[in-house]
């Protein structure tokens, strides 16, 4: 890996953990980001940056443009002298699309169709797409590639879109794009997300009881953030086009077994009790949902090395290092 990187929406958990990894394994390649600061800040992904790679001022190494992907000229000065562009930046909340159907599409459909235009009219070698298991939305699981995509939210029928427009643009105008679909990623740098992990281990550690949305047997497939931005960064390989590729762990769990693992964990390390109640299951949710990752294994070497315990593990640790985040500063994500 060398060049040139954009990373956009790189303040966010993601992309400050994939910077790091870049910093940390590819010391050549510049990085550079595009982020709104909706939902990322420069300061978290600054100590994102540093928890993972331990260095002085990461600022010295990425530099940072504040600029939104619904603004077509932002994109075309963001792409300027790029080689790889991982398009983060994202309305990521199911909940939040339910809620406003419109602004989810406008961020992911129109936001996709200004980053992958701009990066064929600049020549950017490739172009990964950051998707999800919810395009597939509500069919038997595991999911895999050849399923017929039915979502159930409008994140995930915007999620589609991105998707369809990635292959068009391989299809028409040959710019090499990949789509990932991350299963439910946890780790360092997730405390503002409102996803299972990052908001049971924010309610354990104020001492509050963790909700579970419905009956908790709903699944998922957990996966650690160092095996989604390994596989980033086996897709960003000169070679392949046009192809779409399930990145988890294979490993069914249910909301119900990461409750309890939380709770074990967090009552051995703090002494503290933490409490379990059942709330109202969220609209928008699917039932199951586990992945099917041969084709990453075979096409892209692929393959998850984190178990949910090592991952949780470091996750608390990143927690306690960091220090309390307050309910009331969240976005509903
Ligand atoms: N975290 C997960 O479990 C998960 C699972 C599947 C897919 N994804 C996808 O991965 C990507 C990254 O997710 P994340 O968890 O890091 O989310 P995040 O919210 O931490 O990061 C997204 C970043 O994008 C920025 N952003 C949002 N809208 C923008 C806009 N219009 N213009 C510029 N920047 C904008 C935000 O400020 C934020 O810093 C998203 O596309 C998301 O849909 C995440």
């Amino acid at each position: 890996m060398n060049g040139a990187w954009l990373i956009t929406g790189g303040c966010g958990f993601i992309g400050s953990n994939l910077a790091a990894h870049i910093l940390k394994n590819h010391g050549g390649t510049r990085i550079r980001v595009l982020d709104n600061l909706n939902q990322g800040s420069v300061g978290a992904m600054v100590s994102t940056i540093r928890f993972n790679c331990e260095m002085g001022d990461p600022l010295a190494n990425v530099s940072v443009s504040v600029g939104d992907i619904k603004d077509y000229g932002v994109c075309a000065e963001s792409v300027e002298g790029v080689d790889t562009v991982v398009h983060l930046a994202a309305n990521t909340g199911v909940a939040q699309s339910v809620d406003d159907p419109r602004a989810d599409m406008e961020t992911n459909v129109i936001g996709t169709l200004n980053m992958l235009e701009a990066s064929r009219q600049a020549g950017v070698k490739k172009f990964i797409f950051a998707s999800s298991g919810a395009p597939v939305g509500e069919v038997e699981p595991p999911i895999h590639e050849d399923k017929a995509p039915k979502p159930v939210s409008p994140y995930g029928a915007s999620k589609l879109a991105g998707e369809a427009y990635c292959q068009a643009y391989w299809r028409s105008y040959g710019l090499p794009t990949i789509s990932l679909r991350f299963g439910n990623v946890y780790g360092p740098g997730c405390k503002h997300k409102d996803s299972v992990v990052a908001r049971f281990l924010r309610r354990a550690l104020a001492g509050k009881p963790l909700e579970i949305y419905g009956d908790g047997d709903q699944t998922r497939d957990f996966i650690y953030i160092d095996d989604i931005v390994r596989a980033i960064s086996l897709a960003g390989q000169p070679g392949l086009g046009g192809e779409v590729f399930q990145i988890a762990t294979h490993r069914e769990t249910t909301v119900n077994e990461v409750a309890q693992s939380i709770r074990r964990l967090v009552e051995k390390r703090t002494g503290r009790k933490v409490g379990i109640f059942f709330g109202k299951k969220r609209r928008g949710d699917v039932k199951r949902n586990y992945s099917d990752i041969s084709k990453a294994k075979r096409m892209l070497g692929f393959d998850p090395r984190f178990s949910m315990s090592q991952g949780l593990e470091k996750t608390l640790e990143y927690y306690l290092r960091e220090g309390p985040v307050s309910e009331g500063r969240l976005k509903a994500v």
